[in-house]
C-alpha cells in the first residue's frame, strides 16, 4: 500500500466518479417543446403536468412549483397562517434556509437537537422550550432519511402543532410505506442542482390540504386568486413563479428517478457492507419505519480515537486527496453570527465537529469498484493516520 496523497502518495482515484446533474434526449426535446410552445411561463402546459406527476410521486394531492426549495418554505409556512412573533421548532442541525426562511417572516425560531442515529430532529429534546407562542415544527428529512414522523406527530399533537416537512432533499423516500411530503401539513422540496430531482433551481410546496394549495397558489402569483381576474391581488405575495423551461426538464428528470432510485440504494447498501467492516467508521444506523431512504447523501460516522485522533476535517482533506468526493456537511446554525444563539446541543454538536462524514449521492450511481475504492482509501489513510500531520 504506498502512502496516502496528503503525504505525498498516489491518489486511489484519479479517475471521476459519475457526473451530475445528468440529461439526455428526453430533456433536450422537453425543452424545445417547451421553447417552441410560445409559453415560456404562464399558460403553459409543463408545469401542470409536473406538479400532477410529481403529486402522485409524493403521495400528495396537490404539488406547487415554485422558484427555490427556500422560497417553498416561506411560502407553506405564510400559507400556514403563522405570524410574525410565532414560533416555530428547526434542527440545529440542517441547511441555513429552514432557519432563515421563517426568521425573514418574522418568526423566530426555536432549535432542537438531533437524534443520534438518523440525524434527524428530536422534538423532544427541546420540549420544555414550547411556550403558547409555538405553532409549527419543520422536521428535515436530512439526507434523504425520513425524520420520525410518529414521534412528531405524538409531540405536535401534543403541543398543537402544525407540521411542515422540509423534503428538500428527499424526493421519493417513504415513511412506513408512504412518501414525505404531505405526511404533515405540508412539506417542501428543492429542485437545485445538487438534488436527485434537478431543473438547476426550483421548488416545490405539497400538500393534501386543497386550501392551503390555493394559498400557495397565491401567494407565489403575486397575490392573486386562484381563479378570478388576473389584475386582481387578494392577498400580499411575491412572484416566485419558475418557467416553462425548468418544468420541461423536470418532467424528463422524474421519469428517471425511479431507475436512479433503484441504482443509489443498491449502491447504499454496498458502501453500508464495505464501511461496517472498517473499525471506526460506522454507517448510520437503519431504522425498519424508513422503507424507502432518497439517498441525496450518504452519511457515515467517523470515530478520531480510531484514526490516532486524527480530527475529522483532516481525515476529510486526506480522504479527497484520494480522489473520493466528501465533506464534514453543516455546522451548528446557532454558530452563525448572524443567526440566533443557542446553548451548544450535544448531538448536533457531536454530528458537525466530530463524525459525520458526506459523500454526495452521484457517488452512490458509480458501479461496484468505485465504491470499493472509498473502503481502500479509508483503510490506507487509517494505516498511517499518525503520520498525518493535525
Ligand atoms: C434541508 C434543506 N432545506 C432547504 C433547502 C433550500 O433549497 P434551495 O437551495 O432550493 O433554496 C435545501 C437546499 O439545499 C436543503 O437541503
Amino acid at each position: 500500500m504506498s502512502l496516502p496523497a496528503i503525504l505525498g502518495g498516489e491518489p486511489i482515484r484519479r479517475r471521476p466518479y459519475p457526473g451530475w446533474p445528468i440529461h439526455d434526449d428526453r430533456e433536450k426535446e422537453l425543452l424545445i417543446k417547451a421553447l417552441e410552445s410560445g409559453r415560456w411561463s404562464v399558460g403553459g402546459s409543463f408545469q401542470e403536468e409536473f406538479e400532477k406527476r410529481f403529486a402522485e410521486f409524493q403521495d400528495a394531492k396537490h404539488a406547487l412549483l415554485c422558484s427555490s426549495g427556500t422560497t417553498a418554505l416561506k411560502l407553506a409556512l405564510r400559507a400556514m397562517g403563522l405570524k410574525p412573533g410565532d414560533e416555530v421548532i428547526v434542527p440545529a442541525y440542517t441547511f441555513i434556509a429552514t432557519a432563515t426562511a421563517p426568521i425573514e417572516l418574522g418568526l423566530r425560531i426555536i432549535y432542537a437537537d438531533i437524534d443520534p442515529q438518523s440525524y434527524t430532529i428530536d422534538p423532544w429534546s427541546i420540549e420544555d422550550e414550547v411556550t403558547e407562542k409555538t405553532r409549527a415544527i419543520v422536521p428535515v428529512h436530512i439526507a434523504g432519511r425520513p425524520a420520525d414522523m410518529d414521534s412528531i406527530r405524538e409531540f405536535a399533537e401534543k403541543h398543537d402543532l402544525m407540521i411542515l416537512e422540509d423534503a428538500a432533499q428527499a424526493h421519493g423516500a417513504e415513511w412506513m410505506g408512504r412518501r414525505v411530503g404531505a405526511i404533515g401539513e405540508a412539506g417542501i422540496f428543492s429542485f437545485y442542482q445538487s438534488k436527485n430531482i434537478t431543473c438547476g433551481e426550483g421548488g416545490a410546496v405539497t400538500t393534501n390540504d386543497d386550501s392551503l394549495a390555493d394559498m400557495i397558489w397565491s401567494l407565489r402569483n403575486v397575490g392573486r386568486p386562484r381563479r378570478g381576474p388576473w389584475y386582481e391581488h387578494r392577498v400580499f405575495g411575491w412572484n416566485y413563479r419558475i418557467t416553462e423551461f425548468q418544468a420541461a426538464i423536470l418532467l424528463a428528470q422524474l421519469e428517471k428517478a425511479p431507475r436512479l432510485m433503484d441504482l443509489r440504494d443498491r449502491g447504499a447498501e454496498t458502501l453500508d457492507k464495505l464501511l461496517d467492516k472498517i473499525d471506526g467508521i460506522e454507517p448510520l444506523k437503519h431504522d425498519k419505519r424508513v422503507t424507502r431512504h432518497a439517498h441525496h447523501l450518504y452519511i457515515f460516522k467517523y470515530d478520531p480515537r480510531e484514526f490516532g485522533g486524527l480530527p475529522k476535517e483532516k481525515f476529510i482533506e486526506a480522504l479527497r486527496a484520494e480522489g473520493i468526493p466528501c465533506s464534514s456537511g453543516y455546522r451548528p446554525l446557532y454558530t452563525y453570527e448572524f443567526l440566533p444563539k443557542n446553548k451548544p446541543l450535544e448531538n448536533v454538536e457531536k454530528a458537525s465537529r466530530i463524525e459525520a462524514v458526506w459523500i454526495p449521492q452521484y457517488v452512490l450511481l458509480a458501479e461496484r469498484e468505485d465504491l470499493e475504492d472509498i473502503a481502500e482509501a479509508i483503510e490506507k489513510i487509517k494505516k498511517y493516520a499518525g503520520k498525518i500531520p493535525k
